[in-house]
């Protein structure tokens, strides 16, 4: 098994952290749409969403953003399932597992921002600076990582390692 780079404990309490945060911020919206973005973000998703007092609906979208090779980054984002509904005035937060080049979050922000929603922010578990090629504004971090590999919560390495419950660390070559 991957070794702990984060426990399940730490996630936990990073979660309610934010969504503390972001209910705060948010205390005076009606609703807040949450775009989770697939796959990765389906279990932070998932935890944060039953954390917030706000009143809230969930939608997905499904992006990529890798080539056929699961550690070589091909720049490259393409939307594979939009959202079902129209954000037009509507308070949006993306919901991502990590931004490690910026780029999806970057493009989604794009895609999001020219549907005229009335605000939109974004929130990720784990961001790693070290890799950041744009400048990608994210309201809410929950953990700043270093340039290593990371799975699980989410996060997979040719689809494995997923529903671990705790953010592991692999050298994907081995
Ligand atoms: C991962 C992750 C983010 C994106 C971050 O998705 O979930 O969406 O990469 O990388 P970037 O900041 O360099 O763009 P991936 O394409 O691996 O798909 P998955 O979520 O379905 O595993």
């Amino acid at each position: 098994m991957p070794d702990s780079l984060i426990t399940e404990t730490e996630v936990a309490a990073r979660v309610a952290e934010l969504a503390a945060e972001i209910d705060a911020d948010y205390a005076a919206t009606d609703e807040l749409i949450l775009i989770g973005v697939l796959k990765g973000s389906f279990i932070f998703l998932a935890d944060l969403a039953r954390r917030l007092e706000v009143k809230h609906r969930v939608e997905f979208i499904a992006v990529t953003s890798y080539g056929e090779s699961e550690s070589i980054h091909s720049g490259a984002v393409r939307m594979l399932m939009d959202v079902r509904h129209d954000i037009e005035d509507c308070d949006v937060l993306v919901v991502e597992d990590i931004v490690d080049s910026g780029q999806t979050l970057e493009y989604l922000m794009r895609l999001l921002a020219a549907r005229a929603p009335k605000s939109l922010h974004a929130c990720t578990l784990l961001r790693k600076p070290d890799r950041l090629e744009v400048d990608v504004d994210v309201s809410y971090v929950g953990f700043d990582i270093p340039d290593v590999w990371v799975v699980g919560y989410g996060l997979d390495w040719a689809e494995r390692f997923r529903t671990l419950p705790y953010i592991g660390q692999i050298e994907p070559q081995v």
